[in-house]
């Protein structure tokens, strides 16, 4: 078991598989993307499966895939195969923008993988491509309903942006009304690779259940998991549930059970902080596998306790952006 410096049991890896993405969401990036790594910078299948497999040694046993877009690495499935291995490993699951998920899905499903969190952050085509600047609504939204028909446990991820997608709220919820997904309101988080100024949000979590319940007076608490980054609730009649994530606000550290490693190999203990040690290079230097579940076990006993104490730990601004850090 991997226990940090403050009793939480950290049992989930959060393992970004690259920095790149094939849209450029406008609170994520400029428009002319951020510097996005070399390839020789970036972790090979190798590496990451061997980092799965040590780290599911230590107790990790959930581990979600992240990037930037994940799929827009063509060996992802090599690595899946890889870490589907690991006996020890009780969930997989991968979060995807779900623009190139297509040809994989059945290859997925053989592989028992189950668990996909699509982001999506529009309802409206209109509002899509402004968000993403790119007009690849229809392949997701296909994709997304063919993940759902398919018995794929989906989970919707939508930033709630001020004065950008506000209106899709009502509206997106359509799909829990007549599909069995849920989906989810995120509030907006500074990690946009500067491009934009970031100083605090209108649309907390709090302004987004009261928008949703003055549609819906009749949604209800439901119960969720202790670690659980959303609250959900389900409204009378509805197919699916509704989530909301208060990923500023950050009332969730307490249980906070989650380690990200970047696609650089950075593992980053809080998603606020900065990185603590390079994995990348332990692994391609000459350390033993002792050596590098001890540098692991360091870091962890060593965490902030919330989110905002580990944001004090940057010496500047935020100025790193959500594809390179892995959500
Ligand atoms: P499940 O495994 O389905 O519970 O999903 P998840 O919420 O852990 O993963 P997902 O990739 O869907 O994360 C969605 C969003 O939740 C992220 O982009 C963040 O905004 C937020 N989030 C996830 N983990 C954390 C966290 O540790 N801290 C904070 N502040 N936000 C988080
Ligand atoms: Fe964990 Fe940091 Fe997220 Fe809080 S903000 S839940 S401590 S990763």
């Amino acid at each position: 078991m991997l226990i940090d410096n403050h009793y939480r049991n950290i049992n989930y890896l959060r393992l970004a598989v690259t920095d790149r993405c094939n849209l450029r969401c406008n609170y994520c990036m400029p428009s002319e993307g951020i510097a996005f790594a070399k390839k020789d910078e970036l972790m090979s299948i190798e590496e990451l499966s061997k980092i799965g497999e040590l780290l599911v040694q230590m107790g990790i046993d959930k581990i979600r895939i992240t990037g930037g877009e994940p799929f827009v690495r063509k060996d992802l499935m090599v690595l899946l195969r890889n870490l589907k291995n690991n006996e020890g490993l009780k969930e997989l699951s991968i979060t995807t923008n779900a623009t190139l998920i297509g040809p994989y899905i059945d290859e997925l499903k053989e592989l028992g993988i189950k668990d996909v969190n699509v982001s999506m952050d529009a309802i409206n085509k209109d509002t899509f491509e402004r968000i993403t600047r790119r007009d690849h609504y229809d392949i997701v939204y296909n994709n997304l309903i063919r993940l759902i028909t398919e018995g794929f446990n989906v989970r919707i991820n939508f930033i709630v942006l001020d004065n950008q997608n506000v209106q899709d709220i009502i509206p997106i919820l359509e799909l829990q009304k007549r599909y069995p997904v849920s989906v989810r309101f995120l509030e907006e988080m500074p990690f946009n690779g500067g491009s934009k100024k970031f100083n605090t949000i209108k649309w907390d979590y709090k302004a987004i259940f009261a928008h949703i319940s003055k549609a819906y007076p009749s949604i209800q608490l439901i119960p969720s998991p202790k670690t659980s980054t959303s609250i959900n609730y389900k409204i009378t009649g509805h197919k699916g549930n509704v989530g909301i994530i208060p990923s500023f606000s950050r009332t969730f550290c307490g249980s906070c059970n989650r380690l990200r490693i970047t696609a650089l190999g950075d593992v980053i203990t809080c998603l606020y902080g900065p990185p603590k040690i390079n994995l990348r290079d332990t692994i391609r230097g000459d350390s033993s596998e002792y050596n590098i579940k001890r540098a692991i076990q360091q870091v962890i006993g060593n965490r902030a306790a919330t989110g905002f104490e580990a944001q004090k730990e940057h010496k500047g601004v935020f100025d790193n952006s959500m594809t390179s850090i892995g959500g």
